[in-house]
Parts: structure tokens; C-alpha cells; sequence
């Protein structure tokens, strides 16, 4: 109770000076083109959650976590709303046959496929039908009984051996998280706390004394280096627990695990808008000053910062996230492309000429929408 006081104080107070929300935003055109392209080339599990996450933001943002309730509605406001995230929910749940296990084949991933629960969840809740229930109902058990995990607890990201990657964060504890608020009562409770003990278990092991995140560690195939999209996919992700947190009926009995989150994220921008370059892009290492730059990464945690804006009143972090939108604007072809990508395959290489990255189509949803809500959020005050 106090910290949302606090909060409105915080919003207020910044409002009354007048906020930039600056020349930024796509118009219709190029969005539909940027999502028609993600469309076109999102196939991986992780890039079809992410895709979906992205509609709801984009497209009906009453139902994503950073909008209205949680629950949402039992019935949605029509046949059409939401009815792209809707339909390939269920043409996933149909090409599931595993009686148990993931939702879908995880390429060796743990984590990936459960980004695809909070879609099969939010279906479940306003189709009422047991198909979508059981089919979640077995991925969180997977993640909770069958996955690898630390001896402290943390999931693994991989099937086969115990490596946590920042990806996972993403992935996995918004799925548990948004699992949890629906179920409400204790075992929504439990499930919240697993989210969140997740991320702060996560944040322990791959944070370093840069206060950025490496990317892999432990097992065989680790990356310790600050990889600009591990440290997003740690922040964005630690902010949708966050939101289902503060939208859940938990909200007041979380305050002090609400007000963690919030600075781990914070950690997170600080320290990665340290090394933002001259032209607004970050660099695919962040803080490696050879690196090459890497717009996917530089439009997410960008999309992080409007809604961090947005949520807590403090723009520190806004004139970067403003020249974030300038540099991803620039690399955005007339035909919705994104340029200027890491190859999210390799990690370490950009994306070859022709070809683009579907998380990095997404994020530039994720900015445009992102920046939207932030600056609805000051004009109506
Ligand atoms: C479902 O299976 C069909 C046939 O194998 C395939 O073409 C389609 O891409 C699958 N859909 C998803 C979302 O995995
Ligand atoms: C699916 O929806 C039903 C009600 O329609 C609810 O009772 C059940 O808990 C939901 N399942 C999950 C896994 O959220
Ligand atoms: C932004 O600056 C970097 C150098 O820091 C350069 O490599 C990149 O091409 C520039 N991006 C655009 C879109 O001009």
C-alpha cells in the first residue's frame, strides 16, 4: 500500500513538470509490415512465445500482463479479440500428443517452450475448455518436477545437463508467475514466490561485478560475456513477473519482493544504458567496446525502460530509451525488416545479409508498444 502511494506520488510529482514523451512511435504501415514478418520467420519455440506475448502488447493490450487484471475476463469483448494469439494457442495444444511434458519440442531447452504457456493459459481461461488446462497443467509440471535444477533450486535452461542462461528468465517464471495469479489461493501464492525466487535465484548466479548479466554458465558451452539480448530477455522478463505480481490478488503481500524486482531491473538498465553509443544503438557485448552493434537487443531493453518509465515515475532512463527508438527507426527497412541484428543462433555473430531475427522483429513491437502505454500514461494526467 505504501509503495503504490509512493508510486503516485512519484507519477505525479514528474507530471507536474511536464513530460517529454518525444517524437517516437511507428505508424500502422510500417507495424503491419514489421509483423508480418515476424509471422513469416518466428518457427523456434522462444520465438513463437515471444511473438504471441508481442500480440497481446501490440494488440490487446487489456490482456497482456501489463494491462488490465489478472485474471483477465472470462469473456473476451468479442470473437475477434485476440483471436491470432487465440487460434495458434490451440494449433499448438493440437500438435501436442505428449500425454505429459512441454508444450512443445524445446530444441534441448527447458525454459523455451513455457513461453508459450501464458497464451495456452489466457485460452484456457476464456474458452473454458480442459484441453488448454491439461496442456498447461503438464508444462508447469514438467518445469517443476522433471527439469534439472541447481541444489539451490534454480531450473535449468537445458534438458540435458544444469546451465542457466539470462534467456530463461524470459521464458519460464512469467509462465509460472501468470500460472500462479490465475490459481490464486495458496497454491497461486506458491507459485508467484517461484517466480520470483527463480529470477532472484537466476540474477545471484549470472550477475557479475559489472552489475550486468553473463550470458551461460555452468555445465558444458558456457558464455560469460554480457550478451546485450541475455541482459534483455533478464529484464523484460523479471518485469512481466513483476507485472502479474502487481496485477494478481497478491499484489500487497509481495511489496518487498515487488520492490527487488524493481531494482534488479533497474540494475539492469543502468548499467547496460552506461555503454549506449553515440547513435542510440547498444553493442552486442555491452560493454565490449570492439563488439559490433545489435539492434535487437538495444529495442527491448528500450521497450523495458518505457514501461519501467511508465510503472514507477522515474525517467531516468528515458532520453536513452528515446534514442533507442531513433537508431531502431533507422534500421528498419521500408519493407519491415530489421537490420543491424545479432544472429540470436550464434550470439556472436550479426545476422548475415537477407537474413533477419524474429526476436528482434518482436521487440520492435515490444518498443512501439511499450512507448505507447508510456506515453498514454502521462497524457492522461
Ligand atoms: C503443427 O503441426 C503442423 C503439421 O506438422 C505444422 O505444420 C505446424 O507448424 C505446427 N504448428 C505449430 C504452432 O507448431
Ligand atoms: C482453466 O480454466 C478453468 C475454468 O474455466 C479453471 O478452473 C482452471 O484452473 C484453468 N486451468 C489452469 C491451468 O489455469
Ligand atoms: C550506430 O553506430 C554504430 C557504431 O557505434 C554503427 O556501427 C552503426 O552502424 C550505427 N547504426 C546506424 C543505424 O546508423
Amino acid at each position: 500500500m505504501a509503495f503504490s502511494i509512493l508510486l503516485t506520488l512519484l507519477v505525479a510529482c514528474t507530471a507536474v513538470v511536464g513530460v517529454p514523451t518525444g517524437q517516437t512511435g511507428l505508424d500502422d504501415d510500417m507495424i503491419a509490415k514489421v509483423k508480418a514478418n515476424l509471422a513469416q520467420i518466428a518457427t523456434h519455440s522462444w520465438e513463437i512465445g515471444t511473438e504471441l506475448e508481442t500480440l497481446l502488447e501490440l494488440e490487446s493490450p487489456e490482456l497482456s500482463v501489463f494491462g488490465g487484471t489478472i485474471p483477465p475476463p472470462r469473456v473476451l469483448a468479442s470473437d475477434s479479440t485476440a483471436s491470432d494469439v487465440i487460434t495458434k494457442a490451440s494449433e499448438i495444444v493440437g500438435n501436442d500428443t505428449d500425454t505429459a511434458g512441454p508444450l512443445i519440442d524445446g530444441d534441448g531447452a527447458v525454459g523455451d517452450p513455457a513461453s508459450l504457456g501464458v497464451p495456452v493459459l489466457l485460452a484456457n481461461w476464456t474458452r473454458s475448455d480442459p484441453k488448454f488446462s491439461v496442456a498447461a497443467s503438464n508444462q508447469l509440471s514438467y518445469l517443476l518436477n522433471d527439469a534439472p535444477r541447481t541444489e539451490d533450486g534454480a531450473i535449468s535452461h537445458r534438458a540435458d545437463q544444469v546451465q542457466l542462461w539470462a534467456d530463461f528468465v524470459y521464458m519460464a517464471p512469467p509462465f509460472i508467475a501468470y500460472y500462479g495469479a490465475l490459481q490464486g489461493g495458496s497454491t497461486g501464492y506458491d507459485l508467484l514466490q517461484l517466480a520470483y525466487t527463480q529470477c532472484k535465484l537466476y540474477r545471484q548466479y549470472l550477475k557479475d561485478d559489472s552489475g550486468l548479466w553473463q550470458h551461460i554458465i555452468l555445465g558444458s558451452g558456457t558464455d560469460a560475456t554480457h550478451w546485450g539480448t541475455g541482459n534483455a530477455w533478464a529484464a523484460a522478463g523479471m518485469l512481466r513477473v513483476l507485472e502479474t505480481i502487481r496485477r494478481s490478488s497478491e499484489a500487497d503481500n509481495m511489496l518487498s519482493e515487488r520492490l527487488e524486482l524493481t531494482s534488479w531491473i533497474n540494475e539492469i538498465l543502468t548499467h547496460a544504458w552506461n555503454y549506449q553509443q553515440t547513435n542510440g544503438t547498444l553493442l552486442n557485448w555491452i560493454d565490449q567496446a570492439d563488439s559490433f552493434p545489435d539492434s535487437s537487443s538495444t529495442a527491448l531493453l528500450g521497450a523495458v525502460t518505457y514501461r519501467m518509465a511508465a510503472l514507477t515515475g522515474d525517467l531516468t532512463h528515458i532520453s536513452s530509451a528515446n534514442d533507442a527508438f531513433d537508431v531502431i527507426k533507422a534500421s528498419l527497412t521500408d519493407d519491415g525488416w530489421l537490420l543491424n541484428t545479432v544472429d540470436p543462433l550464434t550470439f556472436n555473430t550479426p545476422s548475415a545479409s537477407g537474413s533477419y531475427s524474429p526476436e528482434g522483429q518482436a521487440f520492435v513491437l515490444l518498443l512501439h508498444s511499450a512507448w505507447r502505454d508510456y506515453a498514454a500514461t502521462f497524457e492522461r494526467r
